[in-house]
Order: C-alpha cells, then structure tokens, then sequence
C-alpha cells in the first residue's frame, strides 16, 4: 500500500526520498508527495496524482531542496486519487507536515472538533486531522516540541497507522509512529532514515529496526529515540539485513514480475533446505514457542489468509489432512471475525501472509490469540508484525517479493505447509519414516522440477496472442488442483484486467456452463500421478469436464503431465509440467498459469508490476 521516506542527513533530500519511493513503487499506489524543508525555514510540499514521474514533473518545472523531508506515495482509501487529497498534509499555518499509511477511524470526530476551533480542511482526507490536530497542541502549550505534540495527537486518533510528520520550526527533525502498518527505521552514518518497508532504504544502510506498535521514533541528525505512546524510552532491537539490493531489483528481467516467477526454483529450495533430512524423513521447524507435545495434541487447524495466500491455505489443507489427518478449516481472514469461529485452546490457529503485516489476516491472529489458541504463521518478510505475535513462524525464504501479484511467495508458501505436513505426521505418528523420507525425496527434486518446467519450450507467445482480446476465462481444477483454477484466475484478472472465474471442475455444471460458448478460454488443470489412484480418479473425471466444455465449442487451455496423451486429444491448447506426486503437482502447475497471466498482460500493455487499484500489502481491514 502507500509508501513512506523520510530523511535526515547530509544529502539532497529529494533524490534520497525520490529514489526511495521509486523502489516502493511496487506496493501500488496512486499519487504521490514530498515536502522538503530550506534553510529558510521554508516548508516547501509538491504533489501530483499519477505515477512518480508526475510529480518529478512538478519538481523540474518548481524545483526544491533541503537537508530534511519526506515522501509519500498514496493508495486511495478516504477521497479520490489527486492532487490536494495527495500527501503530504499541511496543517492549517503550513508549518507541520504528516504522511500516513493506515486509517483514521474516529477522523470526523476529530475533524468536526477542529473545525469549531477554527481550522480549515484542504483533502477529503483522514490524514489531514493528524497534522491539525498537532498544531492544535502546539497551540494550546507553546512549550510543546513536535514530538510531545505528536505524541499527544497520537492519544487522541482512533485507527491503524503508520505516520511521519516534520515541522519547519524544528530543524533536522523527523517523527514517526505506528500502530498497525509498518515503518523501518535505518541507521546511517550521521543520517537517519524512515521508511513504510526495507527496499526504500537499502541502497543507504543495512542497519535498520522496525518499529512496535505503539512506538514512537524521533529522528535527529545525532541519532534516534524511540519512545512509547507515555514517553517512556525503548530500546529498538536493530537488526542487520543481508539479503542483497540487488535481490529487490529487475537484474535484467522486464518485469518483477517475470524476475521473482524464474526465482522459484531458488525460493523453493531456500524453504526447503536445512529443514529436512533425506536420510531420516525427519522435518526440522524454526525454533517456536510450540511445543512437540502441543503439536501432538492439536485437534484441528484453522487457517486464515488473503488473496494469493487464501489459495495456499486451501492447499495447505488437503496437504495437512492427508499427510497428518488432523482437520483443517480455512478462511478469508476478512471474514474470520464475523462468523464466531469455534476455537478451542487444542486448536492450531495459522496464518499464511507474504508479507506478515495484511490488517486482515493480523487482525483474525489476534482474535485466535484472545481465544486462547496457539498461533502459528506462515510468513516472507522476517520481523514482520504476525512473526513478532505468532508463537511460531514458519519463514518461506522467497526472498523480497516485489510485483504485486504473488508468485514465488505463494509456491514457498505451499512448500512450507508441505513441510508442517510432515512435521505433524512425524510428531503425530500419522506418517512411518519410510513414507516420510518418500515425501522428503519428491519435495527435494521440485526445484528441479520447476527449473525444467520454466526451460521448456512452452510457447507463451502464441497463447498470448490467441487470447489477448478474450474478455472472460473460466480456470477449473479438481482435488488438490482446486485452488490452483482459483490461483490461475486471480493471476490473471490482478494483472490483465480480464475476468476470470476458477471452478471446482466438478462445479461446471451447475452454472458456468452456461457461459460456455466459442469464445471462452476455459483453462482446465488436469495433470496425472499414474501411482496414486485418486489422481487417476480425479484425472478420468476431469477429462470428461473437458469433453462437456467441448461440446459447447469452449476452447480448452490444459495444463497436463508430460507424456500425457487422453487429455491433449481433447484440448485446443497443452502446457505440459514434468511428472510429480499428485500433492506436489499445484506448485507445478502454478507456474505455467503465472506465465500465462504474464504474457497476456504484457501483450495487452498492462503494468503488470503495478497493476490498477491494487497493493503490494493492504495495511487496512
Ligand atoms: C494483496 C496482494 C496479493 C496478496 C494479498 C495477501 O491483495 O495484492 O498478492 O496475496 O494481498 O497478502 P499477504 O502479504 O498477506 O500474503
């Protein structure tokens, strides 16, 4: 969602803050800001809706420049994507300016408060009380510096946040806090940074901390405080990053996107690795506040999710059922709260999240906590706020995920609930080690796998160009490869803005059938374990889901086994993955759809990094 940078220091700020929200382009957004302060005091803001380049635009035809600012690109919750409702935020002299990510729930309250004491509001925006609201306590105790003011607007704001803010009248100086959505701060050599995520700061150091909820940093140019909402000093936990800049960009791709969908080989294999043993079957978890006995006694599995992460969890799920036999029930994080979930203190409440911080999967980790469950998540990005609250994370080490639409986040994610699989079925006695060690083996070869699956002469060219002005699809799967239909829609609809429906293949018939006519793309999963007899099963009956599409002239798309000859008899079109177990199978079959969705989007021009109206992670509920 929005991206924020701040930063104090010896260098220009503008190209610092510009190049900083360049690199957070990638979480989505709509308009963009940057307020520098002059040697004059000057508090000089440029704003413009669009792209980065826009409001370069603005700062070539009215340039400015400081030692300290910052930079905010928006994602459009309260009031349309323009330039007035763009942040940064003035208060009402001018002198404050504040940036946020998040949402001010009690805003017109507050607004209401402050406009009976006189002042005037310039955005439909929440954002715009904080900024009043500090210069209304400046002005009711003159004695007050920006961070006891902002620590007393603070008290005041109802809401998720993650806000930054500066005035004109104190000199090198940068405040920030959070409750919900991240802010990371960097330490620098005599300059001091503050940013929504990693990438923004990288390039300038890799000594960062992120802040806790509730916490307040206060960035000068001889150092940073943190302090509570009480102002009470903490000591932040600073971390060292070693992962590579260079990770986080294209490195010769076109797109993130393409970038991170060829890193899966990598990202597969850096979750798998070091957490199984080939000689034993054994599975080996991070280190977690969950006990073996507890993961014996768990009675059921609860998991909740968003978006991409939602598919793996369905997946996660038959994984956990067959391996560990232990039941799995799985939500939309954002309905989780709102059907009053049976928890009980044996059951198991996962999340799966890429990037750890979704407002909606945080918020249902928190009610299985208050339910008194143990809590385990799924999750990318190391120190993320689910990590710190979780009793246990799992880390898929896909690396930075930089496109919107997830790829390798969501192939590391099914890897690691293959891994909590095993893990439950050794602890719990479901699985003897022969089979373990069976399914250490197909999982080590995946990477493999995948790396000849993304070799092949698969010619995406072509089926871009058959389905570049295709306005629906239906994707359809059966078993395991349900969600993988889900999957292949949502990729494809985030990034080409085609529609696309997934469907259990078994479901066709009672309703999409009837949207079946010459001109539906109807892309149907149907690979095949020969040596497991529900694959077979599931093989037969998908194959006559493909007859009926066929006898309604719908063109079938299908994504089959090597060697397979009764499915590409039916098909218009084949993409085959190498052969795999039939619970390995989705991660295979991901990826061609991932290819798909990109090429056609790509033909269709779209900006398939940064897809329309999305975001990277969605810090509000
Ligand atoms: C957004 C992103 C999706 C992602 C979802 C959940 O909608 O665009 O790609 O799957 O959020 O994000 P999370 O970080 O919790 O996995």
């Amino acid at each position: 969602m929005c991206g924020i940078v701040g930063y104090v220091g010896n260098q220009q700020v503008v190209p610092v803050v510009i190049e900083g929200l360049r690199r957070l382009e990638y979480r989505g957004y709509d308009s963009a800001g940057i307020a520098v302060v002059n040697r004059d005091h000057e508090m000089q803001v440029r704003r413009a809706s669009g792209k980065l380049r826009n409001l370069e635009e603005v700062i070539r035809e009215n340039p400015i420049s400081g030692e300290y600012g910052l930079g905010h690109t928006r994602w459009a919750t309260h009031g349309r994507p323009t330039e007035e409702n763009a942040h940064p935020h003035r208060s009402g002299d001018g002198r404050v300016v504040v940036v946020h990510n998040g949402i001010i729930e009690n805003y017109l309250e507050l607004k209401r408060d402050l406009q009976a004491r006189g002042h005037v509001f310039k955005s439909e925006t929440d954002t715009e009380v904080v900024a009043h609201l500090i210069q209304k306590h400046q002005q009711l105790d003159p004695q007050a510096d920006l961070e006891t003011a902002f620590r007393r607007s603070l008290n005041e704001v109802r809401g998720i946040y993650a806000l930054v803010a500066m005035s004109a009248d104190e000199p090198e100086k940068i405040v920030a806090a959070r409750l919900g959505p991240p802010v990371v701060v960097g330490l620098g050599d005599g300059e001091y940074f503050v940013a929504s995520d990693i990438p923004a700061i990288l390039p300038h150091t890799r000594n960062i901390f992120f802040l806790g909820d509730g916490e307040i940093a206060c960035l000068a140019k001889d150092g940073v405080r943190v302090t509570d909402l009480e102002g009470n000093e903490i000591k932040p936990q600073v971390q060292r990053i070693t992962w590579d800049p260079i990770q986080a960009e294209k490195g010769g791709y076109k797109h993130f996107m393409l970038k991170e969908i060829y890193e899966q080989p990598r990202a597969v294999r850096d979750t798998t690795q070091s957490r199984i043993s080939l000689d034993t079957g054994q599975v080996f978890l991070d280190e977690m506040k969950i006990t073996e006995a507890e993961f014996r006694n768990f009675t059921d599995i609860k998991i909740a999710a968003c978006g991409t992460a939602w598919h793996a969890a369905l997946v996660a799920k038959y994984l956990i059922e067959e391996l560990a036999r232990l039941p799995v029930e799985v939500d939309y994080a954002s309905e989780f709260r709102y059907r009053n979930p049976i928890l009980t203190p044996t059951t198991l409440m996962m999340v799966i999240s890429q990037s750890g911080e979704t407002a909606d999967t945080l918020a249902a980790l928190r009610e299985g906590k208050e339910k008194g469950c143990k809590t385990l998540a799924i999750c990318n990005v190391q120190g993320a706020m689910m990590t710190r609250e979780a009793d246990g994370t799992i880390y898929t080490h896909a690396g930075p995920e930089i496109g919107v639409a997830s790829t390798k986040a969501f192939t590391s994610q099914i890897v690691a609930a293959y891994l909590l699989a095993m893990y439950l079925a050794q602890v719990r006695g479901a699985l003897n080690e022969e089979k373990l060690k069976w399914h250490a083996q197909h999982l080590s070869e995946l990477p493999v796998k995948i790396e000849k699956l993304l070799n092949s002469d698969t010619d995406y060219e072509e089926l871009s160009r058959a389905f570049v002005l295709s306005t629906d699809f239906l994707y359809l799967g059966r078993g395991i490869n349900f969600p993988i239909a889900l999957e292949g829609a949502l990729k494809l609809k985030e990034i080409s803005y085609i529609h696309a429906e997934g469907y259990a293949a078994g479901e066709m018939k009672h309703g999409p059938n009837a949207l079946i006519d010459s001109r539906l793309p109807v892309v149907v999963i149907n690979t095949l374990d020969p040596n497991d007899e529900k694959s077979r099963l599931r093989y037969e009956k998908t194959i006559s889901n493909i007859q009926e599409v066929k006898a309604r002239d719908g063109i079938v798309v299908a994504i089959v086994t090597e060697g397979d000859k009764d499915t590409r008899e039916v098909a218009s079109f084949t993409i085959q993955v190498p052969p795999s177990s039939e619970l390995l199978s989705p991660v295979l079959s991901a990826i061609p759809l991932q290819l798909m969705a990109y090429h056609i989007a790509v033909r269709r021009g779209c900006d398939v990094d940064q897809p329309r109206n999305l975001a990277k992670s969605v810090t509000v509920e």
